[in-house]
């Protein structure tokens, strides 16, 4: 008898219940404390059969515990990495499991068991909240780096839990509001990344999301947690519920939702109901069997045997944070992206720069709720550039720190805190230079750079309005005054695009000479962005996203649902065409497209080959560096299927690479495979491979197609 089997058989029910509640939200409804401050959850002990609990802990952008504890002078840091939209800018496999790696570590060191991370919802619509959280619009870029990330958190002897377990795209109402989709639009772009990190990653666990789906909990939804993801997926792991997440404990144990956090109660209809009675009753009345019980056990046990906690591990609580912010600062020049420079970057290093924006001093390094980090420092953008010698006009920096300062004490600018503790910041004014003033940066500087930030977090969406997806009023004349004074003397201007999820850019890009996205990139920002500005490293990230020009141009209109103010349900309507689906399918141009990057250098694609070997399509090119700088080409391989039965997007990603670091004339040979299952559409009840000619379409973007090839294929068909 294996060590599971053996315990499930020595385990009462109360014991077997008490594994699958979590011991409570440490600080709430009686649980004073946790064995490590600031985890998100524990599993309940079972002393008496030496089964301790076990730790859960944030999040996708390092791990999430209180940097502080009573009565206790040692701190208690974990790194801040870049926002995992920034990570999957990198299109790096490589990189991400050695970000993987690093929390991983961070985790094991400080006694976490689990992290909660990577998070893998699609970006449906640019506002969503915790699209700063998510990687991409497009499944097997966000499922891809969801894979290398979990390989990389659980070579460190612990868990990655990839969520939210599905279709939950909007911070709105989230814990009820009901998510109504086509079966194809789920498994074709919102169930595949998760396929992907399953089949790929082997991830501990899934955890499932607080929407309904079609109807029903995610976490109460037995197709979607026993039927595809276990039967379907082979997944082996266990399912947790998001924090609060569903209404019947019961329902969620027999659907194959194992473990309840972070457990202890939850009220319903002002009677306060907790989780391990219901669940007791439910036995009781046969409503739930003790075999559906002893499944979710073997689910919790089989895991957790693995984890540090059960295996005694004694953490040191000194994690590798040197090395760690080496893999941050590493990660962030890689997710930077260059969408536009005319003849203006790299600057050099005796180049003077007037810097410009509260954004320099307050840049935002992720976002907030579950996501955030408490780091030992955030080099800002100022501070950065300080630190790397740009020449800064220090009087403006000053200027600039002064009035931050001092327009933080005023009553309407106080810094408050939100639920999570978390700084919520009244946007400062931009535009409170004088003319004057401006033309004499203008006249003694080489190049304005003027940074533009926005943070968003869980619990709340983003608004299509100024001042968020569109710039404010004063943002806006900032822009055109820097501009106007600046291109006066014939000088160049910058913009950082310090954001977690696009803006509009298309009505303002025209008035500046080049636009750095920045993203959100923890801790090491500020050497980032100095590194990048005067060509330490070259640009190599790409778009995971796509900017529309315009809010109205983004096709998931029906956002964030019905009724607006507190929607009981969306519907999918877009369904298959989301993001460059649908931009390149109905012929809409957007600002900057999925997959768009530009670098110092430039590359040049060559020598397609296409070869079918059996069940694998095999797509080999070369690549090489025909520009004047060292740099890393991002080159995205996209299919368009023939027109058949089943309506398709124009064309769809089907696998990326990142070269390594190519010198001025160097150049690479990929080589590819595309497994042909890869290609294939659901058409209702299977997979389907439609016969006819399909074409291999290999871009620097999604829209700078640089090789074609063919090949025809006969129809296949596969089971899900
Ligand atoms: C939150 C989030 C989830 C997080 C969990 C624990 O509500 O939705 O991503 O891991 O609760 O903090």
């Amino acid at each position: 008898m294996d060590r599971v089997d053996e315990l499930l058989s020595q385990m009462t029910v109360e014991e077997k219940v008490k594994l699958l509640v979590g011991v409570g939200l440490p600080g709430l409804f009686g649980n004073p404390h946790s064995k490590v401050p600031g985890a998100a959850g524990e599993t309940h002990p079972i002393p008496r059969l030496g089964i301790p609990s076990a730790v859960l802990a944030d999040g996708p952008a390092g791990l999430r515990i209180n940097p502080n504890r009573e009565g206790d002078e040692k701190t208690y840091h974990a790194t801040a990495f870049p926002v995992e939209t920034m990570l999957a800018s990198t299109w790096n496999r490589e990189l991400l499991e050695e970000v993987g790696k690093a929390m991983g570590e961070e985790a094991r060191e400080y006694g976490v068991d689990v992290l909660l991370a990577p998070a893998i919802n699609i970006h449906r619509n640019p506002l969503c909240g915790r699209n700063f959280e998510y990687y991409s619009e497009d499944p097997v870029l966000s499922g891809e780096l969801a894979a290398a990330f979990v390989k990389g958190v659980q070579s460190q002897g612990v868990g990655a839990c990839v969520k939210h377990f599905a279709a939950n795209e909007q911070e709105t109402n989230r814990m009820l509001v009901d998510t109504l989709v086509s079966e194809r639009a789920l498994r074709e772009i919102y169930l595949r990344a998760f396929e992907i990190a399953v089949k790929k990653g082997r991830p501990w666990a899934v955890m499932s999301a607080y929407n309904k789906l079609n109807g029903k909990y995610c976490s109460q939804h037995e197709w979607l947690l026993k039927e595809v993801l276990r039967k379907e997926w082979g997944f082996e792991g266990l399912v947790m519920s998001d924090w609060y997440a569903g209404d019947s404990a019961a329902e969620q144990i027999k659907s194959g939702n194992d473990l309840i956090m972070p457990g202890k109660s939850y009220q319903v209809n002002q009677q306060r109901v907790d989780e391990v009675e219901e669940i007791l009753d439910a036995l009781r009345s046969g409503k739930l069997t003790e075999e559906e019980l002893d499944e979710c056990v073997r689910n919790v046990l089989k895991v957790f045997l693995n984890s540090p906690s059960f295996r005694g591990y004694r953490y040191s609580n000194n994690p590798n944070l040197e090395a760690h912010a080496r893999v941050a600062y590493l990660a962030g020049v890689e997710g930077v992206v260059l969408l536009k420079n005319e003849n203006t970057l790299p600057i050099s290093r005796e180049t003077k720069v007037a810097l410009f924006g509260t954004g320099q001093i307050e840049t935002v390094k992720g976002g907030t709720g579950s996501g955030d980090t408490h780091p030992r420092y955030v080099i800002n953008v100022l501070d950065g550039l300080r630190e790397r010698k740009v020449k800064l006009d220090e009087r403006l920096a000053r200027i600039y720190e002064d009035y931050v300062q001092k327009m933080r004490q005023k009553e309407e600018y106080k810094v408050r805190r939100d639920a999570w503790g978390t700084p919520i910041k009244p946007k400062l004014p931009e535009n409170f230079l004088d003319e004057k003033d401006l033309k004499k940066f203008a006249k003694e500087n080489d190049v304005a750079v003027i940074v533009i930030s926005r943070i968003s977090g869980e619990g709340y969406d983003r608004k299509p309005v100024k001042g968020d997806f569109y710039l404010s009023d004063d943002e806006r004349e900032l822009v055109e005054v820097v501009s106007k004074s600046f291109h006066e003397f014939g000088k160049k201007v910058v913009v950082l695009l310090n954001i977690g999820s696009p803006i509009e850019v298309a009505s303002w890009r025209d008035l500046v000479d080049a636009i750095l996205v920045i993203w959100q990139a923890g801790q090491e920002t500020g050497r980032v962005v100095a590194d990048v500005l005067v060509g330490e490293v070259s640009p190599s990230g790409k778009l995971p996203t796509t900017f529309p020009k315009d809010y109205s141009d983004v096709p998931s209109w029906t956002f964030p649902g019905e009724p607006k103010e507190n929607p009981q349900k969306v519907i999918y309507e877009e369904d298959i065409y989301v993001g460059y689906r649908y931009y390149d399918t109905f012929g809409v141009e957007p600002a900057y497209e999925f997959g768009y990057g530009l670098s110092y250098t430039k590359f040049e694609y060559k020598d397609l080959k296409i070869e079918r070997d059996g069940e694998v399509l095999k797509v080999s090119y070369t690549i090489r560096n025909v520009g004047d700088f060292a740099g890393k080409e991002v080159s995205q391989v996209y299919v368009k299927a023939p027109k058949g039965k089943i309506g398709k997007p124009f064309q769809e990603l089907k696998t990326f690479h990142k070269t390594k670091l190519l010198k001025t004339r160097e150049e690479e040979l990929v080589t590819l495979e595309i497994p042909l299952r890869d290609l294939a559409s659901f058409d209702g009840r299977e997979w389907v491979v439609e016969a006819g000619e399909y074409e291999i379409r290999v871009g620097a973007s999604s829209r700078d197609i640089r090789l074609k090839g063919c090949v025809v294929l006969e129809e296949k068909r596969y089971k899900p």
